[in-house]
Parts: C-alpha cells; sequence; structure tokens
C-alpha cells in the first residue's frame, strides 16, 4: 500500500510537472553562417527598411513587414550562432546577445510601423536599426563597415 502511494505520488509529480512545463520556445537552427546570414539576409532585409520611400498600397507596406519579419527571424537566428568557424563562441558572448536583441527591437519596431503604415515610425526603426549593426562589428568584427 505505501509503495503503491509513492508510485502514485511519483506519477502524480510526474504528470505536475509535464503540465507546469510550457513547450520549449521554437529556437531555429542555424543552416548558414553568420557572415552569409549577414550578407544574405540581413542585407537585402535592412537594405529594403532602410530604401523605404512612399509606399501606398497594401501590396507596398508588405514589402516592409516581410523585411521586419527577416530582421527579426535574423536575429533570433544570430543569438543561437551559425556554421562558420567563430560563430558559437561569438553566440556564447553576452554582448553579442545583446546585440541581437537591439536588432530584434528595430526589427520589431519597424514591423509595427510597417502595420501602421506609418513612415516617419518607419525611419526612427531604421535609425534604431543601424548603431547595434556597427557597433557589434566594431567589437566582433573589426574592419567590416
Ligand atoms: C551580433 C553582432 C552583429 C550584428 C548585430 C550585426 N552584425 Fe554584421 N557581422 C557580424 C560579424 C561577426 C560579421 C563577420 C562574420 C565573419 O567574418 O565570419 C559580420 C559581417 C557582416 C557583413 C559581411 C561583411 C564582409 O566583409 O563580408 C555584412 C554585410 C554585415 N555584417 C551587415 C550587417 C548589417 C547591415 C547589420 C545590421 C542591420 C549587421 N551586420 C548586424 C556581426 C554582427
Amino acid at each position: 500500500m505505501k509503495l503503491t502511494m509513492i508510485a502514485l505520488a511519483g506519477l502524480f509529480i510526474l504528470g505536475g510537472c509535464q503540465e507546469a512545463t510550457p513547450p520549449a520556445a521554437q529556437e531555429p537552427v542555424p543552416t548558414m553562417s553568420v557572415n552569409d546570414l549577414m550578407v544574405t539576409v540581413v542585407t537585402p532585409a535592412t537594405d529594403t527598411l532602410w530604401g523605404i520611400e512612399d509606399p501606398q498600397t497594401d501590396e507596398d507596406w508588405q514589402v516592409f513587414i516581410d523585411a521586419a519579419d527577416v530582421v527579426i527571424e535574423a536575429g533570433e537566428t544570430i543569438k543561437v550562432g551559425g556554421t562558420g568557424p567563430n560563430d558559437n563562441t561569438w553566440a556564447s558572448d553576452p554582448a553579442w546577445d545583446a546585440f541581437a536583441d537591439r536588432l530584434i527591437g528595430a526589427g520589431v519596431d519597424a514591423r509595427n510601423a510597417a502595420n501602421n503604415k506609418d513612415v516617419e515610425a518607419m525611419y526612427t526603426a531604421g535609425e534604431v536599426l543601424y548603431p547595434p549593426c556597427e557597433e557589434c562589428h566594431i567589437q566582433f568584427h573589426p574592419g567590416v563597415q
């Protein structure tokens, strides 16, 4: 009887744990190096955001919503690392994480601005977007413009 109670208690605890633990957030799995991500993903998306002129239609604005989403996704991937030789060392540095978070924050600003079709807010988001690029490059990859 005692043993049954203990076994039941164990089951209860296990069951309770499973319920209490939310499903793990989906971490992106990097499929390329940080450098490739910069060149093929980050740069085109940020060029789009920085190049905003005078979007009119929903389709025009969707381009900026998509570009902002790419920046956010890229930021999440940057935090995980990449397939390059130094990527995981970089990604384990708290300063790296902080730069990536600022990139993500600017991406979120840009996404909100695009959702609201607010060109002024897009410019502001674009201004917030640039410093983390420059500062992260100075710290982790001196020489990159
Ligand atoms: C978290 C740090 C970090 C942030 C934020 C970051 N970069 Fe980078 N970037 C790097 C590192 C590190 C490299 C070099 C990677 C390597 O050499 O393996 C790099 C390389 C690049 C390259 C390639 C340069 C070359 O010489 O080939 C470009 C382009 C680039 N980044 C653009 C950007 C832009 C634009 C932003 C902002 C929108 C940005 N990066 C934000 C860390 C960062």
